[in-house]
């Protein structure tokens, strides 16, 4: 799809990730981006291109409102995440496994529903989700179980949009250098470098694009031999 016509809409637009995709959009041409936080006040976008939009992903009747006032959308970037850092078991937070359903599954769900039916062929739909939705690193299991819903998720919808020409892409990166990975060790990519990664690909024809040497390295080795993958990573944190 041609960025440089786009009209883009960014979840979790204030954020490490978020912000450049914004940016990048808006780098590369793209007609209006909407840029959507909880708090419009943290947005530092001052692009005449740019909307900001009050958006809580978890909040319906907020997400009603953002599908009917950006109709016009032809790129959605569901970029919104929460990562509670929480094992399965030995959790500090017992809220945290719903809560990242709620941010990570439940709200890109939402958001697909609302915006889709005003879409048009030749529009996308990219669904940041991580490597972890494939495989589970046991010091945030709950965030990997979150994730993995969001990927089966992204092929249900990729089917069913699939017949009106609207693309949907999975986006399944490393460690990325945002707050969220803040005490994760490097190496780790740059924002930027995901979201080119990602706008590349939208030239081509992928429905999941795995970003970065860790991810290309963990699926590799989940083709390969999935268990023993999956053991290697329980063994890692
Ligand atoms: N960082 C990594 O290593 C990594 C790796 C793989 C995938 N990812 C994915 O990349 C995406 C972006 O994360 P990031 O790395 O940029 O982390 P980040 O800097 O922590 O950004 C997360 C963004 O999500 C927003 N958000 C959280 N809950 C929300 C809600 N209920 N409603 C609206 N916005 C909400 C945050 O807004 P507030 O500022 O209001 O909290 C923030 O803008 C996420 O989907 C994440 O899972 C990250």
């Amino acid at each position: 799809m041609p960025i440089n016509e786009c009209v883009a809409f960014v979840t979790g637009a204030n954020g490490g990730l978020g912000d450049a995709f914004v940016r990048t959009l808006l780098a590369r041409g793209a007609a209006k981006v909407y840029a959507a936080a909880r708090c419009v006040d943290t947005l530092s976008h001052d692009d005449p291109r740019v909307v900001p939009v009050e958006l809580d992903v978890t909040d319906t009747a907020q997400v009603q409102r953002a599908a009917a006032l950006a109709s016009d959308t032809t790129l959605l970037v569901n970029n919104a995440g929460l990562n509670r850092l929480q094992p399965a078991l030995a959790c500090t937070e017992a809220d945290a496994a719903r809560a990242e359903m709620e941010v990570n599954y439940f709200a890109p769900l939402a958001m697909i529903r609302a915006f889709s039916p005003a879409m048009q062929e030749g529009s996308a739909i990219v669904n940041v989700l991580s490597i972890l939705a494939r495989v589970t690193l046991p010091s945030m299991a709950t965030l990997c179980a979150s994730k993995a819903a969001a990927l089966r998720m992204s092929e249900g919808v990729r089917a069913e949009l699939a017949p009106r020409g609207i693309r949907v892409m999975s986006v399944l990166p490393g460690a990325i250098d945002t707050a969220m990975s803040r005490d994760f060790p490097p190496p780790k990519l740059m924002p930027r470098e995901v979201v080119d990664a990602v706008l590349n690909a939208l030239d081509g024809e992928a429905s999941e694009i795995y970003v970065g040497e860790m991810a290309a390295q963990i699926a590799k080795g989940l083709a390969n031999d999935r268990h023993a993958t999956q053991r290697q990573l329980a063994g890692a944190v």
